[in-house]
């Protein structure tokens, strides 16, 4: 195996039938700057998503929003026609209006159309994952999760995940389909998920935690997560990233980069291996810290 082999997270089966490497990788960083228009370095963007399956990453998060449409656009562009394994989910459910700035809009007939435009810009004739960016409070909960079902049983998408909800609205949309990944802020330092990824263990629901590479001052000079860093050989990100892969079996961090010298660094991330004594102090630290915030 090479120094960079996402395989070496291990696998998780989304919705019970899909694997993937449960390292995989956010591509709204190869956008520009707000997520917005086209990235400031293509050339650089396009190396960064085609070195991904030589790295063994295999599952890739976008969203219609990205740019919008850029990000869906470039993937498509540097690795179509994709590998069997590779696994492109979107999202849909945020509108655009500048730089910076997501506007929720859940009406059924708006997600439904914007599956339709992710199926195009990805060139695929079903989508593997597509995940409701954000639940509508504008719009009733139960019509935005039977525009996903209907999307599901129109074959339009393989699995349906959320993002950004708590266990209450896991369990609503249950009831409407089956929900096969939640994805949530979660890092070391940032538990206000703990709770939901607790009920997605317990449910074989796959985690995607966003924003997974951070660890805020727990990554000071001196501090413990410096120390088991240098210990290691590590940057404070690779710990972070190897601190959350170790958390849990159900756990899909996606780090986002648009940059070819990132990508690896934070793929290295999977051969560390924390001990239990480490895990859990770094575990103690980044609850204190949390609840200090
Ligand atoms: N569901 C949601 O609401 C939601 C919200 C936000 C994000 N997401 C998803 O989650 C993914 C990850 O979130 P995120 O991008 O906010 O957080 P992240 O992956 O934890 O951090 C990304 C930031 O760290 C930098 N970075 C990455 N690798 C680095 C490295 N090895 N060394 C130094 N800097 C590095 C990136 O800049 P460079 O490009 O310069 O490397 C970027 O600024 C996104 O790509 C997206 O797919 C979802």
């Amino acid at each position: 195996m090479s120094d960079f082999d996402a395989a070496k997270s291990g696998q998780f089966k989304i919705g019970g039938d899909l694997p993937v490497h449960r390292l995989g990788f956010g591509a709204m960083r190869i956008t520009g700057a707000g997520i917005w228009g086209e990235p400031d370095d293509r050339a650089e963007a396009v190396r960064t998503l085609k070195r991904l399956p030589q790295l063994g990453i295999n599952f890739i998060d976008t969203a219609d929003s990205y740019g919008p449409d850029v990000s869906e656009l470039l993937i498509k562009e540097a690795l179509h026609p994709y590998g069997k394994d590779l696994v492109v989910a979107t999202k849909g459910g945020l509108t655009r209006t500048g730089p910076n700035v997501w506007v929720p809009l859940g009406r059924p007939e708006y997600l439904i159309q914007q599956a339709h435009k992710s199926l195009r810009n990805l060139g695929v004739d079903r989508i593997d994952l597509w995940q409701l960016h954000r639940i509508d409070s504008k719009v009733p909960a139960a019509e935005q999760f039977d525009a996903v079902k209907s999307l599901l049983d129109d074959g339009i998408i393989r699995h349906a995940g959320l993002s950004e909800v708590s266990v209450a609205e896991i369990e609503a949309a249950s009831k409407h389909f089956k929900v096969a990944t939640v994805q949530n802020r979660y890092n070391l330092v940032d538990r206000t998920s703990e709770d939901v990824l607790d009920y997605c263990q317990k449910h074989d629901i796959g985690f995607i935690p966003w924003f997974p590479l951070a660890a805020g001052d727990l990554a000071k000079e001196g501090s413990l997560l410096d120390t088991i860093a240098k210990r290691h050989g590590a940057a404070p990100s690779q710990i972070a990233l190897a601190w959350v892969l170790k958390r849990s079996p159900v756990m899909l961090p996606i780090p986002g980069t648009g940059k070819v010298k990132h990508l690896e660094e934070n793929t290295a991330a999977v051969n560390i291996t924390l001990s239990d004594e480490e895990f859990a102090a770094l575990d103690a630290e980044g609850r204190k810290a949390f609840k200090e915030a």
